[in-house]
């Protein structure tokens, strides 16, 4: 008997395919919440089907926002920044921190108190990160102890000059959001360069965003305005298969109308160096993202070493990077701590899971070492609620010698539904 939300898969020869993937989750969040604070009707079309970016909707629809949704394509009616009230109730962010850590950069300067909070899993990731800035720039954060629930009594907000500690997308963005509601201009600079979707969908939404190198500047109080924009797809739901063809001798598999955006796509490079065949070519820029075609096909596989520079433009690839090295080659990732404090400890649940299915892989402080020195068992191994694992030890599992039962499978609902259904039709 298979439990209720774990699944079996079976070893696989060559996988090949021509086929989509849902829309980007990182990209969604944005187009929704920038929306809301804007004037007027958005259109959102592609719009992510999983479980994340529901709950951004939902957490907007509490502050008051009017949302629908027909199929992929999310319809907001935004009453600019004064048009949100009160919750009733705090805000549930669920599974994501995208969710979570962009809202407070709202919350922070709308004139009433909210109480934010997510689950298990969200509730045990740091908070502090965005807490700081965003209460250097006028907003009062209570917290337990740096992590959800956490209450923001938002209000007038002064523009700062930050540096983030960490190179995050989120942090980046939480004071990008607060910017937009901020009196002056708010300035972030970056260490390490991380997706730039917000600084995109700021310019597309009318707000007043200058980047100059590794500096981004918004200049508060200006109205933005609806837009109709599309989301492609998600290159981090296309990776999984990318590897997959990467790794199993004959694959060959095209995905069409993904995202390209080149702070997205370091995996490309690293699946050159592990001798893959990659082609990718952006066909449109529409709402300001590049989108296209992208095509990976295996060749033998060769030692990989990820840099520490590399791991912001890999951060989500990095599990799947890891199950590639079961099937042949070598990976050795440094740098990468922060894959400690995502949906999961995805350093030692990663490695503990590859084991669990008879590979040879080593945790690191800040990484991992994967050797492909035998082929996988196969067995019973445990995604611990993370959608991302669930899909590494599917993507692993192609390459074992029997089958593997994956635990919490259905995780993969957070950002792509019927990922199994599509790994089925990928593998006939
Ligand atoms: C994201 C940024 C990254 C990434 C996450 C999505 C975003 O997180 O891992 O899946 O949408 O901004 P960090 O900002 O914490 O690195």
């Amino acid at each position: 008997m298979v439990l209720p939300g774990a699944l079996v898969v079976s070893p696989s020869r060559a996988i090949t395919g021509s086929l989509r993937v849902p829309g980007d989750k990182s990209i969604a969040h944005r187009y929704a919440l920038l929306a809301a604070m804007a004037a007027g009707r958005s259109v959102i079309r592609g719009f992510a089907p999983g479980a994340d970016c529901r709950s951004t909707l939902s957490c907007l629809e509490g502050l008051g926002t009017q949302i629908s949704r027909s199929g992929d394509v999310v319809t907001v009616i935004g009453r600019g920044s004064r048009g949100f009230s009160s919750p009733h109730a705090p805000l549930d962010a669920g599974n994501s921190g995208t969710t979570a850590r962009l809202l407070a950069g709202l919350l922070a300067g709308l004139p009433f108190t909210t109480t934010l909070t997510g689950d298990d899993s969200l509730r045990r990731r740091p908070m502090r990160r965005v807490i700081e800035p965003l209460s250097r720039m006028g907003a009062r954060v209570e917290s337990d102890g740096g992590r959800l629930p956490m209450t923001v009594r938002g209000g007038p907000l002064q523009a700062i000059a930050y540096v983030p500690e960490v190179p995050s997308a989120q942090v980046k963005s939480a004071v990008l959001v607060a910017g937009l509601n901020a009196t002056g201009t708010t300035r972030v600079t970056e260490r390490q360069p991380t997706r730039n979707h917000s600084e995109l969908a700021m310019r597309r939404f009318g707000a007043d965003i200058r980047i100059e190198g590794s500096a981004i500047e918004v200049t508060g109080g200006r109205q933005l305005a609806g837009a109709e924009v599309d989301v492609p797809g998600d290159f981090s739901s296309a990776a999984f298969w990318c590897v997959a063809a990467a790794s199993i001798p004959g694959s060959s598999v095209e995905v069409e109308r993904v995202g390209l955006n080149p702070s997205r796509t370091g995996l490309l490079a690293i699946l050159e160096r592990a001798g893959a065949d990659v082609t990718a070519l952006v066909e449109t820029t529409s709402s300001d993202e590049p989108a296209g075609r992208l095509r990976v096909a295996h060749r033998a596989l060769q030692p990989v070493v990820v840099s520490a520079d590399e791991v912001p433009g890999v951060i989500d690839e990095l599990p799947a990077l890891a199950a590639m090295a079961t099937h042949g080659g070598e990976i050795t990732v440094r740098g990468a701590g922060e894959l400690r404090v995502k949906e999961s400890d995805r350093i030692s649940a990663l490695v503990a899971g590859l084991r669990a299915l008879g590979a040879d892989a080593d945790e690191l402080p800040d990484g991992f070492h994967v050797r492909a020195t035998r082929p996988l068992k196969g067995g019973v191994v445990d995604a611990v609620g993370d959608h991302r694992l669930a899909m590494t030890f599917a993507v692993a599992a192609l390459g074992a010698t029997g089958t593997t039962t994956i635990l919490g499978a259905s995780a993969v609902d957070v950002s792509y539904p019927g990922f199994f259904e599509v790994l089925g039709s990928l593998t006939a």
